[in-house]
């Protein structure tokens, strides 16, 4: 494989990762949430490409991603529930599960041979730009590798992948930090498959009921994605964390606890703040992983909103990693 090229997000820039991708080659890219790798979604061997960049498992289905959402609605079969949500937060950090369309374009190994296919609508100039000069579906997972903590600037996706994809364009910092909220559309009631960036509150709003308990998602899930062990850090993490040791790597949240004398310490937000947390986590994390610590311990945050995605995120690198 050649270097990966740095692309810029300029004009040039968008005109040659929509080029890459026409071509079937692998381009990472900014969305609101998280950096995405992007393929071809109707192009088995792009999306196999994607899976081999990533080292993912190959029974993980990935999310399409369309310019418009009357793009996304040729794709799939779309229940009122459904329908609602998209009107109300595309584009935005949305992904629908729903039925797969007789019209659908999206290849049998990017949805992992389910019938359904997870659709988004992102909200980001770049990203947008891009699927409008691509005009076909793109799979696009986090631009990291599998099992590692996302990727939330361009730097972040080639200290995973570089020299395995095609090219990364430079979008600066992606602003909400954690990936796309996860709806299941494909029943009678639409379920939480991943909390994320639009919270369980506002899309509770939206439907007037609540969402339809799904099980966790680490036994046997419907996201197949949803693994326990997923966005981890390569150093033990320990959870809800009141005092801090020297060997440890503090990461705190608002004023409640201090970490005087850990190794290195990183406050996700000092005013409390949810959505400025769930910007910084996953950079966070990877800076606090390079520290050299025996253990990320993490003080506790409050479960509402925003926190339901970013303390999901935390349990998941917790998994297997407690130390
Ligand atoms: O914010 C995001 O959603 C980012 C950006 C790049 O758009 N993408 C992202 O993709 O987080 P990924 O592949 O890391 O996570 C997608 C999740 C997976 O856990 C997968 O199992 C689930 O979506 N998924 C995709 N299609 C599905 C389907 N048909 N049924 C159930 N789960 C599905
Ligand atoms: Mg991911």
């Amino acid at each position: 494989m050649n270097p990966t090229e740095y692309l810029q997000a300029d004009e040039i820039g968008l005109q040659r990762a929509a080029e890459l991708l026409a071509q079937g080659l692998c381009v990472a890219f900014p969305t609101e949430t998280v950096y995405g790798l992007g393929a071809d979604a109707t192009s088995p061997k792009a999306v196999a490409d994607i899976y081999s960049a990533k080292q993912r498992p190959s029974f993980n289905p990935l999310i399409a991603h369309l310019p418009s959402a009357e793009m996304a609605f040729e794709q799939g079969v779309f229940s009122e529930d459904a329908k609602a949500l998209a009107t109300a937060f595309w584009p935005g950090p949305l992904t629908l599960v729903v039925p797969i369309s007789a019209t659908s374009t999206v290849c049998d190994l990017a949805r992992a041979g389910l019938t359904s296919v997870g659709l988004r609508v992102p909200d980001h100039p770049v990203a947008k730009a891009i699927l409008e000069k691509v005009a076909l579906p793109i799979a696009a997972p986090s631009a990291n590798s599998s099992g590692h903590v996302s990727a939330t600037s361009a730097p972040h996706v080639l200290e995973d992948l570089n020299g395995r994809i095609a090219a990364v364009v430079d979008g600066g910092s992606t602003n909400v930090g954690v990936e796309s909220t996860i709806i299941d559309c494909t029943g009678t009631e639409p379920g939480l498959l991943r909390p994320g960036g639009i919270t369980r509150e506002q899309i509770e709003a939206v439907l007037g009921k609540k969402l339809a308990h799904r099980p966790p998602v680490s036994a046997k899930p419907m996201a197949p994605g949803m693994l326990t062990s997923h966005y981890a850090p390569l150093t033990g993490v320990r959870l809800n964390a009141t005092s801090f040791g020297p060997r440890e790597a503090a990461l705190l949240f608002g004023k409640d606890f201090q970490a005087p004398d850990a190794l290195i310490s990183f406050n996700l937000s000092e005013s409390g703040d949810l959505a400025e947390a769930a910007g910084n986590l996953f950079s966070a994390l990877r800076t606090l992983d390079e520290a050299g610590a025996d253990c990320i311990a993490i003080s506790p945050i409050p479960n509402s909103g925003l926190g339901e995605a970013i303390n999901d995120r935390l349990s998941r690198a917790a998994a297997d990693k407690t130390a």
